[in-house]
């Protein structure tokens, strides 16, 4: 039986005795990405309500395992908080014969699929590479998941399918697939195809597609947080290493948009809240009555602007963070913002943490580790 997602922690039972083992009435979740930093911030809330938890991640935009150890460090850090272990494989699914073995080695019941290359920028100059990763990733990944009777997927997808919005708050009903800037966005808005394509041919599968809109923050306790290799591209990670000294100014692309300040606005959303999304979207994959594939946005339904955001999280790390008005970046939409009310009313779920809330748990996150993992 899958826990509701608003039961407490229910299973603080040993989970190492359960490694590739299933224990009856345990779901066992299989979590592609798990490395990454919406994923690992996921695992701690699904451990929190008592699933068991398997990582796949190939950690090609996240810190190894170091030598001699089975968890990268972020795995052992979530093992740390929640007092509960969970299994790693450093695998790419790209390769099918080593997914396939883990899906069989743990009898998986359910699977969230975050892994995927996520730069915007990156994606413009090496589309082949996004679209190889992504969407053969994902083929490979469906495919062994019906292979082996595993059809029940929580997808996560992004905003970035709406292209450039016609109206806000944005809700599901708004067209997708038209007007994508980037190889990144089309390759999740062709994932989002696939799996509906899927479910019609396929009545036993049953998908959610969760859009992000702009998830920030870190975990409470500051132990994880978001931890990008080499320069962040996104705002917040690039804001906090300002902060810390490891980056001089801020560059705020484009001063010119038709916005108030002249920024662009984004739903920016506590990566925790969105963690919580997570278990309110496997609690509808096993819902006998639920089928097909459902896509809900998960975001706030405010917007600010990349200039409020800085002044925020100046306030929250108590120093003023320089920055500088520079050129539009390629691929950039000017703004987003989320109707979240079909996910409050069929998932019972609702962001709560504020814009404050956000950039405290960040700067306790980057300020009591200036590395990050290292
Ligand atoms: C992008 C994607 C989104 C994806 C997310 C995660 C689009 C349109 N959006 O979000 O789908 O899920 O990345 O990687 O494809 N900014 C600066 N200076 C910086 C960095 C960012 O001014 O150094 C600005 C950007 O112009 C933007 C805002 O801050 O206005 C947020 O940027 P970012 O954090 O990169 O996220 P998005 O581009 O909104």
């Amino acid at each position: 039986m899958a826990p509701t997602p608003n039961e407490l922690p229910c299973q603080k039972t040993t989970l190492t005795d359960m490694r590739t083992s299933k224990v009856a009435d345990v779901e066992v979740v299989l979590v592609t990405g798990g490395a990454g930093f919406v994923g690992s911030h996921t695992i701690i809330e699904l451990l929190n309500v008592g699933y068991q938890v398997v990582v796949v991640d190939n950690c090609l935009t996240s810190k190894p395992p170091r030598k001699g150890e089975t968890l990268p460090a972020v795995l052992r850090r979530v093992q740390d908080i929640t007092g509960m272990n969970l299994d790693f494989h450093m695998v790419s699914l790209l390769d099918r014969q080593a997914l396939r073995k883990v899906f069989l080695l743990y009898k998986v019941d359910v699977v969230i699929h975050f892994a995927a290359l996520k730069a915007v920028g990156e994606s413009v100059k090496r589309p082949l590479d996004y679209y190889h990763n992504n969407l053969t990733g994902t083929i490979t990944l469906l495919q062994v998941m019906s292979e082996v009777g595993c059809k029940r997927l929580v997808f996560s997808s992004s905003s970035t399918v709406y292209g450039s919005a016609q109206y806000f708050p944005t809700d599901e009903e708004h067209g997708t697939g038209v007007g994508i800037t980037n190889p990144y966005g089309r390759s999740k808005y062709v994932c989002e195809q696939i799996m509906k394509d899927l479910t019609v041919a396929d009545k036993e599968w049953r998908v959610v597609l969760l859009r992000y809109f702009n998830p920030v923050g870190a975990h409470e306790s500051g132990l994880i947080g978001d931890d990008p290799l080499g320069v962040p591209v996104n705002l917040m990670p690039y804001l906090a290493q300002c902060a810390v000294g490891r980056r001089d100014v801020v560059h705020v692309f484009g001063g010119d948009w038709d916005t108030p300040d002249g920024t662009c606005v984004r739903d920016y959303m506590h990566v925790v809240d969105l963690a919580k999304g997570h278990n309110a979207a496997l609690a509808k994959v096993s819902d006998k009555k639920f089928t097909g594939a459902k896509a809900y946005n998960l975001g706030r339904g405010k917007g600010i602007s990349v200039l409020e955001m800085i002044s925020a999280f100046s306030k929250a790390c108590g120093k003023e963070i320089p920055y500088k008005i520079v050129g539009r970046r390629r691929g950039d939409v000017r703004r987003t913002t989320c109707s979240g009310t079909l996910a409050e009313k069929e998932l019972s779920w609702k962001s709560s943490r504020t814009v404050d809330d956000m950039c405290r748990d960040v700067w306790r996150w980057q300020s009591k580790n200036p590395n990050g993992y290292e």
